[in-house]
């Protein structure tokens, strides 16, 4: 049993994976293909049942055929273990013919990879807010036209946007350079309309944020990170600190949780005997078991 409420829905969000053919390092240092095998593995060993992985753009750094076909080795697996959907989005190193051929088998084109998925009622939509030829991102007027229209019939249990620019500043002001641009008309699509949460990337760092009256959240990059903490004005990759977030969804709040990667030293912890034990107990037996300063309570394996 869960002592807490069950979700409704729960999405893995992840971003940034960077994949570069033949299994190269990214600037010969990170061994990125690695990384984002230990992600996946992360979110297995968490035993959490997800609708989905969504990975939110800068699938591969250079757009290469080989990159996309090792990224859906790495995760399609894991995916069909998990039984799950995989939402793939468009980031500015990504390059549309590619990703159009290699992970969806469609055609060579530039023409934006906009894609709508419904999850038992829950719809998300991957947004493509790449720039052809730039980092920066921005939606053109077709996109947005499109987008008002999906978005004028609610879904059941409403709708998150996932893109890879975030529509909110960076305290890495470089990155500023590198934003979402447009987002004026963007906000006024989305206003009033039954998008609950936007999932984006492109920062390396985890950060949340509010839009058009929406919560953003930004998952950490699985490759590399970008130190938020560095000193101002610069721009400084770290290898570490990578993680992807869970995203919980309730039916009047949305929980994001970062995920780590990494195994730092056990310094306490409780194990499955605890909590069988706890569940055992009648609901307020388990409160004063568990909650209570002057408990005496020790679980049978104790
Ligand atoms: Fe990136
Ligand atoms: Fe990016």
């Amino acid at each position: 049993m869960r002592f807490g409420p069950d979700p409704t829905h729960t999405i893995a969000h992840l971003s940034d994976p960077h994949l570069l053919a033949d299994g190269k390092r990214l600037g010969g240092v990170v061994e990125v293909a690695e990384h984002l095998r230990r992600t996946v593995q992360q979110l297995e060993r968490t035993g959490r049942a997800v609708d989905a992985m969504v990975f939110t753009g800068d699938l591969t750094d250079l757009g290469e055929p080989d990159a996309y076909r090792e990224l859906r080795k790495i995760v399609l697996p894991s995916a069909d273990r998990l039984e799950c959907e995989v939402i793939w989005v468009m980031g500015n190193h990504d390059e549309r013919g590619p990703y159009s051929q290699h992970l969806f088998d469609g055609p060579d084109t530039d023409d934006p990879q906009d894609r709508v998925y419904d999850l038992q009622g829950l719809r998300v939509i991957a947004l493509d807010s790449t720039v052809t030829g730039y980092h920066h991102g921005g939606l053109d007027e077709e996109q947005l036209r499109w987008l008002a229209d999906e978005l004028a019939t609610p879904a059941e249990h409403g709708t998150l946007l996932a893109m890879h620019h975030p529509p909110i500043p960076s305290v890495v002001d470089l990155m500023n350079l590198l934003g979402l641009d447009n987002r004026d008309a963007f906000a006024d699509v989305i206003a009033g309309s039954d998008v609950r949460g936007v999932l984006a990337g492109h920062f390396h760092y985890s950060c949340h944020g509010t839009f058009a009256g929406v919560p953003v959240s930004v998952a950490a990059a699985s490759c590399y990170s970008l130190d938020a903490g560095a000193p101002n004005r610069s721009l400084v990759g770290v290898d570490g600190r990578q993680g992807f977030d869970l995203v919980d969804i309730y039916p009047d709040s949305l929980l994001h949780t970062q995920i780590p990667l990494g195994s730092p030293p056990v310094v306490s912890g409780f194990d499955d005997a605890v909590a069988d034990a706890l569940a055992a107990l009648p609901a307020h037996e388990r409160r004063e078991a568990f909650s209570s300063k002057s408990s005496t309570w020790t679980p049978p394996a104790y």
